[in-house]
């Protein structure tokens, strides 16, 4: 029933819009007099309107005139063959002050508007447009805007109506609005109950903004009436108009209408600046966010294989360190190994020499028919005397070269006596003094094997440089000193180390013996024995006749 009426409600506003004219009217002729046709010559006629008035009209920003004033004046002008110089103000207001000065010669506005009315006569009113009441959708049809006067009524600023608004109903309260906008917005929220608005403004504002939920529930009697204001000087012109906007038939005015409620609507030029403004930064944000997250996932990924690398890296460094080590033991071992075999063939010489005399003895009395059970048994107590001899050697070197587990106790003093028995043979050859006076005993706790290889490694290498510097008098001195800790000294009469090298002897692989087969780890791996794994000092340095070794040992484990 209510949904009837409001139909037919709409249907009789949009047939008042016409209502200064028959809808089926023909259209009247314009007969222009001779003096107006020559007064529209050489002439320029100024026109202003409202900038912002959409349907009715606005300038775009092109500064093309368009809305339903527009398309009226754009007849006129057809009709009168030529163009109004059209000029453009800022807002309203703006083209009101422009009024006071009559600036232009026709201004577009409502025939109510009284600032218009003082330089400027209004033409015959051309449109009529009802002032509607917008509700929401809950509302039921309103036949009298004072029922809802407590209610939160609205209506828009400057849209020229507003002397009529507030005559008619002189117990409302209105609120005024910024905008239409903020209206009908307003009443979409529950902001405000009611809003007025022209039926042409109001509807088309609905539609351009997709707002849902209002209606059009009511008509106020009120009519707002479109005219063009002639500047009061300029009676000619008021005339011309006046006939010319007469002559636009209804018909015209109603496709005019139509066009601006239905068709136009996507032609309509909404600034969309801001829009635009507020789409871009958001895109732009959005945009920076993403790159930046994509930097920071790029950049969490980079570091996260840099650790992984370093972490890998560190282990494959490690790792190699640690087969390097392994590998330096192993030449290490190998050398000592060479060295080892080389102190057997010198221990074994003797033994091999007194059992080839054996033999050959053997054979010789048993040629001459000596060989009598006394001699066989002699002979055979010696052989066996010798070779235990032999294997006894053999039984030293490997115990003395067996990797040992476990610290123990030993004396200092049986280690470097061990040593020097093992290595004897050979520094007798090469007639090398060893002079090792010192006899008290110190025990120590700690890996006696290990020990002994450090200092063998020492004399050794004292053996070779003095054998090589061809010295006279050879010589090794051992001396064991008790007093922070325990002194063990090494030296020799070999002239000393070169000082431009005397810094590098503990480093691996340094050797200048790389013509006789010097590998170079001898003092490397004595240096590790003694330093991690004796907890003990080694260092180097050069007297007047040659090197010295000093091994401090720490005396925390020194057991007298
Ligand atoms: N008593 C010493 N007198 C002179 N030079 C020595 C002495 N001991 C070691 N050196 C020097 O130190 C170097 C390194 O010794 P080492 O690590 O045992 O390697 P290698 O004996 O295989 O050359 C030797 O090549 C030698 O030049
Ligand atoms: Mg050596």
């Amino acid at each position: 029933m209510i949904n009837k009426m409001q139909m037919i409600f709409k249907f009789l506003i949009i047939i008042s819009i016409f209502a200064t004219n028959s809808l089926f009217a023909n259209e009247p002729k314009l007969n222009l007099t001779p003096q107006e046709k020559e007064y529209l010559k050489n002439t320029t006629i100024t026109y202003a309107g409202d900038p912002n008035w959409l349907p009715f009209e606005a300038f775009d920003k092109q500064g093309k005139y368009i809305g339903i004033i527009s398309e009226h004046i754009e007849i006129i002008e057809k009709k009168l063959d030529l163009k109004f110089k059209k000029i453009i103000t800022k807002n309203w207001s703006d083209t009101l002050e422009l009024s006071k000065k009559t600036e232009a010669d026709i201004i577009s506005g409502d025939a109510a508007d009284v600032t218009l009315a003082k330089n400027y006569k209004p033409i015959d009113i051309y449109m009529q447009n009802p002032l509607v009441i917008i509700t929401r959708d809950n509302y039921s049809f309103v036949s009298d805007l004072n029922h809802l006067k407590d209610k939160k009524i609205a209506y828009g600023n400057g849209g020229g109506y507003s002397t009529d608004i507030v005559k008619k109903y002189p117990n409302i309260e209105f609120i005024i609005t910024d905008t239409i906008y903020t209206g009908l917005l307003g009443v979409k929220s529950g902001k405000y109950d009611v809003f007025i608005g022209t039926l042409a403004m109001t509807d088309y504002s609905i539609v351009q903004m997709g707002i849902e939920n209002i209606k059009i529930a009511g008509d106020t009697g009120i009519t707002m009436n479109l005219t063009l204001f002639v500047n009061k000087n300029k009676p000619q012109l008021y005339t011309i108009l006046n006939k010319t906007m007469k002559s636009i038939s209804d018909i015209q005015k109603h496709n005019i209408i139509s066009k601006w409620r239905y068709n136009k609507i996507e032609k309509v030029i909404i600034d969309y600046t801001l829009v635009w403004q507020i789409l871009g930064i958001s895109f732009i944000i959005v945009f920076i966010v993403l790159i930046a997250y994509q930097k920071q996932k790029k950049l969490h990924k980079k570091i996260k294989v840099l650790n992984d690398n370093l972490e890998n890296k560190i282990k494959e460094e490690v790792e190699k360190n640690k087969q390097q080590q392994l590998l330096m033991l192993h030449q290490s071992r190998l050398a000592q190994m060479g060295e080892m075999i080389n102190m057997i063939a010198h221990q074994w010489r003797q033994p091999l020499n007194v059992l080839s005399m054996i033999n050959q003895t053997i054979i010789l009395q048993y040629n001459r028919k000596k060989l009598d059970d006394e001699k066989v048994k002699y002979f055979k107590e010696n052989t066996k005397k010798q070779i235990q001899n032999m294997s006894k050697t053999i039984d030293d070197f490997r115990n003395f070269f067996k990797p040992e587990k476990e610290k123990i106790e030993f004396y200092i003093n049986d280690v470097i006596s061990d040593t020097l028995e093992l290595v004897k043979p050979i520094l007798t050859k090469a007639s090398i003094e060893i002079i090792f006076k010192n006899k008290q005993q110190f025990k120590i706790i700690g890996f006696p094997n290990e020990l002994g290889q450090a200092i063998l490694n020492i004399i050794n290498n004292a053996k070779d440089a003095l054998v090589e510097n061809k010295i006279e008098n050879k010589q090794i001195k051992i001396k064991l000193v008790e007093d922070e800790n325990i002194t063990l000294t090494i030296s020799d009469n070999a002239k000393g180390i070169p000082e431009n090298i005397i810094d590098k002897v503990f480093d691996p692989y340094f050797s200048t013996k790389e013509n006789k087969n010097g590998t170079g780890l001898g003092l490397y791996m004595t240096k590790i024995i003694i330093e991690e794994h004796t907890n003990s000092k080694i260092s180097v340095s050069n007297n007047k006749n040659g090197a010295n070794f000093i091994i401090t040992l720490n005396k925390l484990k020194i057991v007298k």
